[in-house]
């Protein structure tokens, strides 16, 4: 089920996958377009919050709170952010992710708050590299999901797998749900390790799922320690580069 704000879903059950740095430089660029942009955190070791330079403080109502407390709507929970247009549902880092109960559908329903709806074009969910309650309710509440990998060899294995949940998940539970595509990130074209992974992605789930890669580029974990989209801190990088390409392709890939 989708509400009546899309949601893309960032996601890959493997740690390290790039799903933090995809979700808010992506999350970024959007915003740069006009777009209200909801950036949410369900992964508790808070990321996003870091990487956009939001301080939290001990108390504050976060996006996890929603699973502990049946009546909370996400409304509170919605910080701004230094960038226009966009804002952040921050993680609770002290959540354990058992408390996140048997209801699949509780991130779905919060997202229908006329809070949401009213103020945002799009969600944009950072997910936890877990196979949990918490990934089925991003699932749930899912337009499309974007999976970036590392293109190393055991990641090929982790993509397969969770395709195997993604699909499952459309069949049982969310029949309008897109697998927007494959996103390679960290690639280095001279290695031929990592193109022979994603000819194996493409072999496996076809060649227009494979999207243009995100390169290796330290300004993106620079960015990321300074608490700055990419854009921001170095708008001449490579990075910079890559994540607005691959803005402009993923916003002609949701119109369809
Ligand atoms: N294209 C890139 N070039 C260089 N460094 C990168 C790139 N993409 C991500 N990184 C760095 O790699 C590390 C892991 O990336 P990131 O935190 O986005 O992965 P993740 O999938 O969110 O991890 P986790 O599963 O722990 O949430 C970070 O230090 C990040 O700055
Ligand atoms: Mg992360």
């Amino acid at each position: 089920m989708s509400g009546s704000v899309p949601v893309l879903v960032i996601t890959n059950r493997k740690g390290g996958a790039g799903k933090t740095t995809v979700s808010l430089n992506i999350a970024a660029e959007f915003a740069a377009t006009g777009r209200r942009i909801l950036l949410v955190d369900l992964d508790s070791q808070g990321h996003c919050a870091v990487g956009l330079g939001v301080k939290l403080t001990a108390g504050q109502a976060t996006v996890h709170d929603i699973f502990t407390q049946p009546e909370m709507g996400l409304g509170e929970a919605i910080h701004k952010t230094s960038i226009n247009n966009l804002f952040l549902l921050p993680a609770n880092p002290a959540f354990q992710h058992d408390n996140s109960g048997k209801d699949e559908q509780r991130l779905a329903r919060a997202l229908t708050d006329e809070l949401i709806t009213a103020q945002f074009d799009l969600v944009i969910i950072d997910t936890p590299p877990t196979l949990d309650n918490l990934l089925l309710n991003a699932l749930s509440a899912a337009s499309w999901v974007l999976v970036p990998y590392v293109p190393h060899p055991l990641s090929f294995e982790g993509v397969r797998q969770l395709v195997r949940v993604l699909f499952k998940v459309i069949s049982e539970r969310n029949p309008t749900l897109k697998i927007l595509g494959f996103l390679p990130v960290m690639t280095t074209n001279h290695i031929r390790q990592h193109r022979q992974v994603t000819e194996q992605v493409t072999k496996q789930f076809g060649a227009l799922r494979v999207l243009n890669g995100i390169r290796t580029d330290i300004k993106l974990a620079e960015a990321f320690g300074v608490g700055k989209p990419v854009r921001v801190y170095a708008p001449k990088s490579r990075g910079a580069e890559d994540f607005s390409e691959l803005a402009a392709t993923l916003l002609q890939l949701m119109e369809k």
